[in-house]
Protein backbone atom coordinates (compact mmCIF):
# COMPACT_ATOMS: atom_id res chain seq x y z
CA UNK A 1 0.00 0.00 0.00
CA UNK A 2 0.80 3.31 -0.86
CA UNK A 3 1.94 5.53 2.10
CA UNK A 4 0.91 9.23 1.73
CA UNK A 5 2.63 11.54 4.02
CA UNK A 6 0.98 14.41 5.91
CA UNK A 7 2.15 17.23 7.98
CA UNK A 8 0.38 18.75 10.59
CA UNK A 9 0.24 22.18 9.06
CA UNK A 10 -0.92 25.69 10.97
CA UNK A 11 -4.11 26.02 8.95
CA UNK A 12 -5.13 21.89 9.48
CA UNK A 13 -4.34 19.53 11.72
CA UNK A 14 -3.76 16.07 10.20
CA UNK A 15 -7.30 14.66 11.16
CA UNK A 16 -8.70 17.80 9.17
CA UNK A 17 -6.15 16.51 6.10
CA UNK A 18 -7.63 13.40 6.65
CA UNK A 19 -10.75 14.04 6.43
CA UNK A 20 -10.37 16.29 3.25
CA UNK A 21 -8.69 13.09 1.28
CA UNK A 22 -12.28 11.22 2.23
CA UNK A 23 -14.10 14.13 1.51
CA UNK A 24 -12.39 14.65 -2.54
CA UNK A 25 -13.05 10.94 -2.97
CA UNK A 26 -16.54 11.42 -2.25
CA UNK A 27 -17.22 14.49 -4.31
CA UNK A 28 -15.57 13.10 -6.91
CA UNK A 29 -17.16 9.80 -6.92
CA UNK A 30 -14.53 7.02 -6.10
CA UNK A 31 -16.43 5.64 -2.89
CA UNK A 32 -19.94 5.87 -3.55
CA UNK A 33 -23.12 6.36 -1.72
CA UNK A 34 -23.62 2.46 0.61
CA UNK A 35 -19.35 2.37 -0.30
CA UNK A 36 -17.46 1.12 2.92
CA UNK A 37 -14.65 3.14 3.86
CA UNK A 38 -11.04 2.03 4.34
CA UNK A 39 -10.97 0.19 7.87
CA UNK A 40 -9.20 2.01 10.66
CA UNK A 41 -6.30 0.45 10.80
CA UNK A 42 -5.88 0.29 6.77
CA UNK A 43 -6.24 4.28 6.56
CA UNK A 44 -3.81 4.45 9.23
CA UNK A 45 -1.21 2.84 7.59
CA UNK A 46 -1.92 5.08 4.48
CA UNK A 47 -1.75 7.98 5.56
CA UNK A 48 1.18 6.70 8.54
CA UNK A 49 -1.10 8.70 11.27
CA UNK A 50 -2.34 7.70 14.61
CA UNK A 51 -5.64 5.29 14.78
CA UNK A 52 -7.46 8.58 17.01
CA UNK A 53 -6.63 10.87 14.28
CA UNK A 54 -8.06 8.52 11.45
CA UNK A 55 -11.24 8.10 14.03
CA UNK A 56 -11.16 12.11 14.48
CA UNK A 57 -11.18 12.54 10.43
CA UNK A 58 -14.26 9.85 10.50
CA UNK A 59 -16.13 11.55 13.10
CA UNK A 60 -15.74 14.83 11.55
CA UNK A 61 -16.86 13.25 7.87
CA UNK A 62 -20.37 12.41 10.42
CA UNK A 63 -21.14 15.38 11.99
CA UNK A 64 -21.18 16.34 8.54
CA UNK A 65 -23.38 14.26 7.18
CA UNK A 66 -21.67 12.48 4.77
CA UNK A 67 -20.69 8.95 6.16
CA UNK A 68 -22.51 6.79 8.60
CA UNK A 69 -20.80 4.30 11.02
CA UNK A 70 -22.54 0.66 11.57
CA UNK A 71 -21.77 -1.46 14.14
CA UNK A 72 -19.45 -4.09 13.87
CA UNK A 73 -19.36 -3.02 10.29
CA UNK A 74 -17.18 0.29 9.88
CA UNK A 75 -18.22 3.39 8.06
CA UNK A 76 -20.00 3.79 4.81
CA UNK A 77 -20.13 6.75 2.21
CA UNK A 78 -24.31 8.21 3.30
CA UNK A 79 -26.73 8.13 0.61
CA UNK A 80 -27.50 12.01 -0.32
CA UNK A 81 -29.88 13.47 -2.50
CA UNK A 82 -28.74 16.55 -4.49
CA UNK A 83 -32.28 18.13 -3.53
CA UNK A 84 -34.23 15.41 -1.71
CA UNK A 85 -37.87 15.46 -2.94
CA UNK A 86 -40.96 17.03 -0.89
CA UNK A 87 -42.31 14.41 1.51
CA UNK A 88 -45.81 13.57 1.50
CA UNK A 89 -48.50 15.16 2.96
CA UNK A 90 -49.86 14.62 6.57
CA UNK A 91 -53.10 12.30 5.53
CA UNK A 92 -56.49 13.41 6.15
CA UNK A 93 -58.46 10.36 5.50
CA UNK A 94 -62.53 10.82 6.38
CA UNK A 95 -63.35 10.79 9.75
CA UNK A 96 -66.15 7.20 10.30
CA UNK A 97 -65.12 3.89 9.78
CA UNK A 98 -65.30 2.46 6.47
CA UNK A 99 -66.16 -1.70 5.81
CA UNK A 100 -63.57 -2.85 3.53
CA UNK A 101 -63.93 -3.63 0.27
CA UNK A 102 -60.78 -5.74 -1.16
CA UNK A 103 -61.80 -6.09 -5.06
CA UNK A 104 -59.43 -3.81 -6.12
CA UNK A 105 -56.51 -5.43 -3.99
CA UNK A 106 -57.49 -8.81 -5.30
CA UNK A 107 -56.91 -7.95 -8.59
CA UNK A 108 -53.41 -6.26 -7.97
CA UNK A 109 -52.53 -9.46 -5.99
CA UNK A 110 -53.58 -11.19 -9.21
CA UNK A 111 -50.71 -9.55 -11.76
CA UNK A 112 -47.97 -9.97 -8.75
CA UNK A 113 -48.16 -14.12 -9.78
CA UNK A 114 -46.47 -13.44 -13.10
CA UNK A 115 -42.90 -14.11 -13.18
CA UNK A 116 -42.40 -11.69 -16.44
CA UNK A 117 -43.72 -8.62 -14.93
CA UNK A 118 -41.37 -6.29 -13.07
CA UNK A 119 -42.81 -6.54 -9.58
CA UNK A 120 -42.73 -3.25 -8.26
CA UNK A 121 -45.83 -3.12 -6.80
CA UNK A 122 -45.33 -6.52 -4.44
CA UNK A 123 -43.51 -5.54 -1.44
CA UNK A 124 -41.22 -8.37 -2.00
CA UNK A 125 -37.38 -8.89 -2.25
CA UNK A 126 -34.95 -10.10 -5.39
CA UNK A 127 -34.12 -13.87 -3.89
CA UNK A 128 -30.17 -13.30 -4.41
CA UNK A 129 -31.19 -11.34 -1.29
CA UNK A 130 -31.76 -14.07 1.09
CA UNK A 131 -29.59 -17.01 2.12
CA UNK A 132 -31.25 -19.61 0.65
CA UNK A 133 -29.01 -22.02 0.10
CA UNK A 134 -27.79 -22.08 3.68
CA UNK A 135 -31.68 -22.46 4.55
CA UNK A 136 -31.69 -25.47 1.75
CA UNK A 137 -28.83 -27.16 3.79
CA UNK A 138 -29.79 -26.07 7.33
CA UNK A 139 -33.55 -28.27 6.42
CA UNK A 140 -31.95 -31.02 5.06
CA UNK A 141 -30.01 -31.29 8.29
CA UNK A 142 -33.56 -30.71 10.46
CA UNK A 143 -34.77 -33.65 8.21
CA UNK A 144 -32.15 -35.81 8.95
CA UNK A 145 -31.83 -34.94 12.84
CA UNK A 146 -35.49 -35.36 13.41
CA UNK A 147 -36.83 -37.65 11.15
CA UNK A 148 -40.07 -38.37 12.80
CA UNK A 149 -40.60 -35.40 14.95
CA UNK A 150 -41.07 -33.14 11.92
CA UNK A 151 -43.71 -35.02 10.25
CA UNK A 152 -45.80 -34.78 14.06
CA UNK A 153 -48.28 -32.38 14.94
CA UNK A 154 -46.30 -30.66 17.45
CA UNK A 155 -48.17 -28.06 19.62
CA UNK A 156 -49.30 -24.74 19.57
CA UNK A 157 -46.87 -22.35 20.94
CA UNK A 158 -44.53 -23.99 18.65
CA UNK A 159 -40.79 -25.19 18.46
CA UNK A 160 -39.09 -24.38 21.91
CA UNK A 161 -35.67 -23.68 19.63
CA UNK A 162 -37.69 -20.86 17.75
CA UNK A 163 -39.37 -19.25 19.97
CA UNK A 164 -35.88 -19.49 22.49
CA UNK A 165 -34.02 -17.45 19.53
CA UNK A 166 -37.24 -14.96 18.92
CA UNK A 167 -36.98 -14.12 22.77
CA UNK A 168 -33.14 -13.69 21.97
CA UNK A 169 -33.59 -11.26 19.13
CA UNK A 170 -36.88 -9.58 20.94
CA UNK A 171 -34.20 -7.90 23.13
CA UNK A 172 -32.92 -5.97 20.57
CA UNK A 173 -36.50 -4.44 20.21
CA UNK A 174 -36.49 -3.74 23.39
CA UNK A 175 -38.56 -6.29 24.44
CA UNK A 176 -37.82 -8.88 27.55
CA UNK A 177 -40.18 -11.88 27.02
CA UNK A 178 -39.37 -15.53 27.63
CA UNK A 179 -39.91 -18.49 24.52
CA UNK A 180 -43.62 -19.49 26.70
CA UNK A 181 -44.96 -16.07 26.03
CA UNK A 182 -44.36 -16.46 22.06
CA UNK A 183 -46.55 -18.21 20.01
CA UNK A 184 -45.00 -19.73 16.55
CA UNK A 185 -47.39 -18.11 13.38
CA UNK A 186 -47.53 -18.83 9.87
CA UNK A 187 -46.20 -15.70 9.13
CA UNK A 188 -47.12 -11.98 10.39
CA UNK A 189 -50.03 -12.22 8.70
CA UNK A 190 -51.40 -14.97 10.65
CA UNK A 191 -49.82 -13.41 13.89
CA UNK A 192 -52.50 -10.45 12.68
CA UNK A 193 -55.30 -12.17 12.21
CA UNK A 194 -55.35 -14.52 15.40
CA UNK A 195 -54.62 -11.46 17.51
CA UNK A 196 -57.39 -9.10 15.85
CA UNK A 197 -59.73 -11.76 16.10
CA UNK A 198 -59.34 -12.58 20.11
CA UNK A 199 -59.83 -8.84 20.66
CA UNK A 200 -62.89 -8.54 18.39
CA UNK A 201 -66.27 -8.94 17.02
CA UNK A 202 -67.53 -9.21 13.81
CA UNK A 203 -68.73 -5.68 13.13
CA UNK A 204 -66.50 -3.94 15.38
CA UNK A 205 -64.43 -0.84 14.30
CA UNK A 206 -60.44 -1.36 14.30
CA UNK A 207 -58.15 2.02 14.31
CA UNK A 208 -55.54 1.88 11.50
CA UNK A 209 -53.10 3.96 9.77
CA UNK A 210 -53.66 5.84 6.93
CA UNK A 211 -52.63 4.86 4.25
CA UNK A 212 -52.22 1.25 5.48
CA UNK A 213 -51.01 -2.35 4.46
CA UNK A 214 -53.78 -3.57 2.60
CA UNK A 215 -52.95 -7.40 3.60
CA UNK A 216 -54.40 -5.73 7.28
CA UNK A 217 -57.43 -4.42 5.12
CA UNK A 218 -58.21 -8.17 3.33
CA UNK A 219 -57.81 -9.51 7.19
CA UNK A 220 -60.35 -6.62 8.28
CA UNK A 221 -62.37 -7.20 5.66
CA UNK A 222 -62.47 -11.58 6.55
CA UNK A 223 -63.46 -10.74 10.12
CA UNK A 224 -66.03 -8.63 9.10
CA UNK A 225 -64.21 -5.78 11.04
CA UNK A 226 -64.72 -2.13 9.81
CA UNK A 227 -61.89 0.25 9.56
CA UNK A 228 -61.40 4.09 10.76
CA UNK A 229 -58.29 5.61 9.20
CA UNK A 230 -56.36 7.78 11.63
CA UNK A 231 -54.35 10.75 9.95
CA UNK A 232 -50.95 9.91 9.78
CA UNK A 233 -47.36 11.87 8.95
CA UNK A 234 -45.26 10.65 6.79
CA UNK A 235 -42.42 10.52 9.53
CA UNK A 236 -43.49 9.57 12.96
CA UNK A 237 -46.89 8.10 12.11
CA UNK A 238 -50.12 7.89 13.05
CA UNK A 239 -51.79 11.39 15.08
CA UNK A 240 -52.24 10.28 18.79
CA UNK A 241 -54.66 13.56 18.87
CA UNK A 242 -57.51 11.88 16.83
CA UNK A 243 -56.95 8.78 18.34
CA UNK A 244 -57.57 9.60 21.48
CA UNK A 245 -60.55 11.69 20.12
CA UNK A 246 -62.10 8.00 18.51
CA UNK A 247 -61.29 6.48 21.77
CA UNK A 248 -62.64 8.75 24.40
CA UNK A 249 -66.05 8.66 21.82
CA UNK A 250 -65.97 5.05 22.07
CA UNK A 251 -66.07 3.79 18.68
CA UNK A 252 -62.91 1.92 18.67
CA UNK A 253 -62.42 -1.82 19.81
CA UNK A 254 -58.89 -2.27 18.99
CA UNK A 255 -55.89 -0.46 17.17
CA UNK A 256 -53.80 -2.31 14.28
CA UNK A 257 -50.51 -0.57 12.67
CA UNK A 258 -46.91 -1.33 11.41
CA UNK A 259 -44.77 0.44 14.25
CA UNK A 260 -41.06 0.49 12.22
CA UNK A 261 -40.88 1.94 8.40
CA UNK A 262 -45.01 1.43 7.78
CA UNK A 263 -45.68 -0.31 4.47
CA UNK A 264 -46.44 1.93 2.80
CA UNK A 265 -45.28 5.32 3.76
CA UNK A 266 -42.49 4.45 5.51
CA UNK A 267 -42.81 6.31 8.64
CA UNK A 268 -41.35 5.19 12.56
CA UNK A 269 -42.99 6.26 15.48
CA UNK A 270 -40.08 7.43 17.92
CA UNK A 271 -39.98 5.88 21.17
CA UNK A 272 -41.60 8.98 22.93
CA UNK A 273 -44.75 8.20 20.87
CA UNK A 274 -44.86 4.80 21.47
CA UNK A 275 -44.76 5.22 25.02
CA UNK A 276 -47.61 7.76 24.79
CA UNK A 277 -49.30 5.51 22.18
CA UNK A 278 -49.14 2.98 25.08
CA UNK A 279 -50.68 5.34 27.83
CA UNK A 280 -53.45 6.14 25.94
CA UNK A 281 -54.22 2.15 25.30
CA UNK A 282 -53.49 1.83 29.11
CA UNK A 283 -55.86 4.47 29.74
CA UNK A 284 -58.86 3.32 27.39
CA UNK A 285 -58.06 -0.32 27.88
CA UNK A 286 -57.88 -0.99 24.03
CA UNK A 287 -55.50 -3.72 22.47
CA UNK A 288 -53.46 -2.96 19.77
CA UNK A 289 -51.95 -5.42 17.07
CA UNK A 290 -48.57 -4.33 16.17
CA UNK A 291 -47.06 -5.38 13.35
CA UNK A 292 -42.86 -5.07 13.37
CA UNK A 293 -42.39 -7.32 10.19
CA UNK A 294 -39.80 -4.23 9.47
CA UNK A 295 -37.88 -3.15 12.55
CA UNK A 296 -34.54 -5.52 11.62
CA UNK A 297 -34.35 -3.63 8.53
CA UNK A 298 -33.55 -0.44 9.62
CA UNK A 299 -30.65 1.75 7.97
CA UNK A 300 -29.15 4.12 11.18
CA UNK A 301 -27.09 2.80 13.87
CA UNK A 302 -29.25 0.89 15.58
CA UNK A 303 -32.85 -0.75 15.64
CA UNK A 304 -36.04 0.37 16.40
CA UNK A 305 -37.99 -0.54 19.73
CA UNK A 306 -41.13 -1.88 19.10
CA UNK A 307 -44.37 -0.90 21.09
CA UNK A 308 -44.21 -3.69 23.19
CA UNK A 309 -41.37 -2.59 24.43
CA UNK A 310 -43.13 -0.55 26.61
CA UNK A 311 -46.06 -2.44 27.09
CA UNK A 312 -47.19 -2.56 30.95
CA UNK A 313 -50.07 -4.30 30.59
CA UNK A 314 -50.67 -7.04 28.22
CA UNK A 315 -52.27 -5.24 25.97
CA UNK A 316 -49.76 -5.35 23.25
CA UNK A 317 -49.89 -8.78 20.34
CA UNK A 318 -46.63 -8.30 18.97
CA UNK A 319 -46.94 -10.26 15.57
CA UNK A 320 -43.25 -10.40 13.39
CA UNK A 321 -41.84 -13.11 10.80
CA UNK A 322 -38.90 -14.05 8.59
CA UNK A 323 -40.65 -12.69 5.56
CA UNK A 324 -38.36 -9.87 5.10
CA UNK A 325 -34.94 -11.08 6.32
CA UNK A 326 -34.89 -14.77 5.45
CA UNK A 327 -37.43 -16.06 3.18
CA UNK A 328 -41.45 -15.36 2.56
CA UNK A 329 -41.95 -19.35 1.82
CA UNK A 330 -40.94 -20.42 4.97
CA UNK A 331 -43.96 -19.22 6.47
CA UNK A 332 -42.35 -18.99 9.66
CA UNK A 333 -43.63 -15.68 12.12
CA UNK A 334 -44.81 -15.21 15.94
CA UNK A 335 -47.00 -13.69 17.96
CA UNK A 336 -46.73 -12.45 21.93
CA UNK A 337 -50.04 -12.52 22.41
CA UNK A 338 -49.47 -10.63 26.02
CA UNK A 339 -52.78 -11.37 28.10
CA UNK A 340 -54.04 -13.17 25.25
CA UNK A 341 -52.01 -15.47 25.21
CA UNK A 342 -54.94 -18.31 26.26
CA UNK A 343 -57.22 -17.35 23.78
CA UNK A 344 -54.99 -17.08 20.97
CA UNK A 345 -54.09 -20.67 21.41
CA UNK A 346 -56.74 -22.30 21.88
CA UNK A 347 -58.09 -20.27 18.49
CA UNK A 348 -54.53 -21.53 16.94
CA UNK A 349 -55.88 -25.42 17.73
CA UNK A 350 -58.68 -24.03 15.88
CA UNK A 351 -57.41 -22.83 12.70
CA UNK A 352 -54.45 -24.82 12.15
CA UNK A 353 -53.33 -26.97 15.08
CA UNK A 354 -49.64 -25.48 14.64
CA UNK A 355 -46.98 -24.44 12.64
CA UNK A 356 -45.28 -26.68 10.55
CA UNK A 357 -42.39 -28.29 12.61
CA UNK A 358 -39.48 -28.55 9.64
CA UNK A 359 -39.71 -24.54 9.15
CA UNK A 360 -38.94 -23.76 12.52
CA UNK A 361 -36.59 -25.68 12.95
CA UNK A 362 -34.63 -24.15 10.04
CA UNK A 363 -35.10 -20.96 11.00
CA UNK A 364 -33.98 -21.75 14.69
CA UNK A 365 -31.05 -23.03 13.15
CA UNK A 366 -29.85 -20.28 11.22
CA UNK A 367 -31.06 -18.17 13.59
CA UNK A 368 -28.72 -19.76 16.34
CA UNK A 369 -25.66 -20.63 13.88
CA UNK A 370 -24.11 -16.73 14.40
CA UNK A 371 -24.40 -15.70 10.71
CA UNK A 372 -27.78 -13.92 10.78
CA UNK A 373 -26.17 -11.09 12.13
CA UNK A 374 -23.83 -10.98 9.31
CA UNK A 375 -26.71 -11.85 6.78
CA UNK A 376 -28.52 -8.66 8.47
CA UNK A 377 -25.93 -6.17 7.59
CA UNK A 378 -25.87 -7.31 4.17
CA UNK A 379 -29.37 -7.24 3.35
CA UNK A 380 -29.63 -3.67 5.07
CA UNK A 381 -27.10 -2.20 3.12
CA UNK A 382 -28.79 -3.83 0.00
CA UNK A 383 -32.21 -2.48 1.02
CA UNK A 384 -30.71 1.24 1.58
CA UNK A 385 -28.64 0.97 -1.18
CA UNK A 386 -31.39 0.12 -3.57
CA UNK A 387 -34.17 2.47 -2.11
CA UNK A 388 -31.53 5.12 -2.41
CA UNK A 389 -31.02 4.31 -5.98
CA UNK A 390 -34.85 4.42 -6.80
CA UNK A 391 -35.44 7.72 -4.94
CA UNK A 392 -32.70 8.80 -7.50
CA UNK A 393 -34.57 7.40 -10.58
CA UNK A 394 -37.73 8.76 -9.81
CA UNK A 395 -36.58 12.29 -9.19
CA UNK A 396 -35.17 12.15 -12.36
CA UNK A 397 -37.92 10.30 -14.45
CA UNK A 398 -41.32 11.38 -12.54
CA UNK A 399 -43.32 14.82 -12.83
CA UNK A 400 -41.20 17.71 -10.70
CA UNK A 401 -44.28 17.80 -8.76
CA UNK A 402 -44.15 14.37 -7.33
CA UNK A 403 -43.60 13.93 -3.50
CA UNK A 404 -42.20 10.55 -2.43
CA UNK A 405 -41.45 9.26 0.91
CA UNK A 406 -37.90 8.94 3.07
CA UNK A 407 -37.72 5.85 5.07
CA UNK A 408 -34.75 4.73 7.02
CA UNK A 409 -36.04 1.00 6.81
CA UNK A 410 -37.98 -1.37 5.46
CA UNK A 411 -38.48 -1.62 1.46
CA UNK A 412 -41.04 0.54 -0.21
CA UNK A 413 -41.49 3.82 -1.29
CA UNK A 414 -44.64 6.02 -1.09
CA UNK A 415 -45.08 9.00 -4.42
CA UNK A 416 -47.76 11.56 -3.97
CA UNK A 417 -48.84 12.95 -7.35
CA UNK A 418 -50.94 15.88 -7.73
CA UNK A 419 -54.33 15.77 -6.61
CA UNK A 420 -55.78 14.92 -10.05
CA UNK A 421 -53.65 12.14 -11.10
CA UNK A 422 -55.33 8.65 -11.21
CA UNK A 423 -52.42 5.80 -10.04
CA UNK A 424 -55.39 3.26 -11.18
CA UNK A 425 -55.07 4.66 -15.06
CA UNK A 426 -50.91 4.38 -14.49
CA UNK A 427 -51.49 0.99 -13.03
CA UNK A 428 -53.37 -0.21 -15.88
CA UNK A 429 -51.16 1.62 -18.36
CA UNK A 430 -47.62 -0.55 -16.96
CA UNK A 431 -49.58 -3.57 -16.92
CA UNK A 432 -49.63 -3.37 -20.31
CA UNK A 433 -46.09 -2.67 -20.70
CA UNK A 434 -45.12 -5.49 -17.83
CA UNK A 435 -44.66 -3.22 -15.06
CA UNK A 436 -46.63 -3.65 -11.81
CA UNK A 437 -47.61 -1.10 -9.33
CA UNK A 438 -49.82 -0.46 -6.29
CA UNK A 439 -52.03 1.98 -6.62
CA UNK A 440 -52.96 4.24 -3.79
CA UNK A 441 -56.55 3.31 -3.44
CA UNK A 442 -55.86 -0.21 -2.25
CA UNK A 443 -53.93 1.38 1.38
CA UNK A 444 -57.60 2.61 2.21
CA UNK A 445 -60.97 1.26 2.96
CA UNK A 446 -62.43 5.09 2.03
CA UNK A 447 -60.36 4.59 -1.24
CA UNK A 448 -58.19 7.89 -0.43
CA UNK A 449 -54.98 7.99 -2.34
CA UNK A 450 -56.32 7.70 -5.93
CA UNK A 451 -52.79 10.21 -6.72
CA UNK A 452 -50.86 7.99 -4.87
CA UNK A 453 -48.48 4.67 -5.44
CA UNK A 454 -46.31 2.06 -3.88
CA UNK A 455 -43.15 1.16 -5.02
CA UNK A 456 -40.91 -1.81 -4.18
CA UNK A 457 -37.65 -0.93 -3.39
CA UNK A 458 -36.61 -4.48 -2.73
CA UNK A 459 -35.33 -5.82 -6.19
CA UNK A 460 -31.33 -5.56 -6.74
CA UNK A 461 -30.66 -2.52 -8.86
CA UNK A 462 -30.39 -2.95 -12.41
CA UNK A 463 -30.64 -0.96 -15.59
CA UNK A 464 -34.25 -3.01 -16.49
CA UNK A 465 -35.41 -1.58 -13.41
CA UNK A 466 -34.12 2.00 -14.13
CA UNK A 467 -36.39 1.89 -17.27
CA UNK A 468 -39.22 0.87 -15.84
CA UNK A 469 -39.62 3.77 -13.41
CA UNK A 470 -38.37 5.69 -16.56
CA UNK A 471 -41.21 4.16 -18.27
CA UNK A 472 -43.67 4.98 -15.60
CA UNK A 473 -42.51 8.34 -15.04
CA UNK A 474 -43.18 9.19 -18.64
CA UNK A 475 -46.69 7.46 -18.65
CA UNK A 476 -47.37 10.15 -15.12
CA UNK A 477 -45.89 12.83 -17.46
CA UNK A 478 -47.83 12.24 -20.12
CA UNK A 479 -50.85 11.65 -17.84
CA UNK A 480 -50.53 14.92 -16.34
CA UNK A 481 -49.93 16.62 -19.72
CA UNK A 482 -53.56 15.03 -20.76
CA UNK A 483 -55.14 16.51 -17.85
CA UNK A 484 -53.64 19.92 -18.47
CA UNK A 485 -54.47 20.23 -21.93
CA UNK A 486 -58.22 18.56 -21.65
CA UNK A 487 -58.54 21.73 -18.81
CA UNK A 488 -57.15 24.40 -20.98
CA UNK A 489 -59.74 23.09 -23.58
CA UNK A 490 -62.43 23.17 -21.31
CA UNK A 491 -61.81 26.82 -20.19
CA UNK A 492 -61.41 28.13 -23.58
CA UNK A 493 -64.29 26.70 -25.11
C1 LIG B 1 -46.64 -4.61 6.86
C2 LIG B 1 -46.66 -6.04 6.44
N1 LIG B 1 -47.14 -6.95 7.31
C3 LIG B 1 -47.19 -8.26 6.98
C4 LIG B 1 -46.76 -8.69 5.74
C5 LIG B 1 -46.86 -10.16 5.42
O1 LIG B 1 -45.96 -10.80 6.25
P1 LIG B 1 -45.87 -12.39 6.35
O2 LIG B 1 -45.27 -12.88 5.07
O3 LIG B 1 -44.98 -12.58 7.51
O4 LIG B 1 -47.23 -12.94 6.56
C6 LIG B 1 -46.25 -7.78 4.82
C7 LIG B 1 -45.82 -8.22 3.49
O5 LIG B 1 -45.64 -7.45 2.57
C8 LIG B 1 -46.20 -6.43 5.19
O6 LIG B 1 -45.72 -5.50 4.35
Amino acid sequence: MKVQWLEKTKEQNLYEQVAERLRALIGEGTLQPGDRLPSVRKLRQQFSVSISTVLEAYRLLEDEGLITARPQSGYYVKHILPVPPALPQISTPPPRAYAVDTSVAFQVRAAMQHPEIIQLGAAISSPDLFPSQALNRLMGQVMRAEPQKVHGYGVPPGCEALRHEVARRLMDAGCSVVPDQILSTNGTTEAVYLGLRVVTQPGDTVAIESPCYYGLLETLAALHLKALEIPTHPVDGISLEYLETALAQGKVAACALVSNFSNPSGHCMSDQKKKQLVALLNHYQIPLIEDDVYGEIYFEAARPKAIKAFDTEGLVLYCASVSKILSPGLRVGWLVPGRYQGQVELLKIAVNVTTAIAPQLTVAAFLANGGYDRHLRHLRRAYQTQMARMTQAICEYFPPETRVSRPQGGHVLWLELPPHFDSMILYREALERQISIAPGIIFSPSESYRNCLRLNSGLLWSSELDHAIQTLGLLAKQQLARQFLAQTHESSS
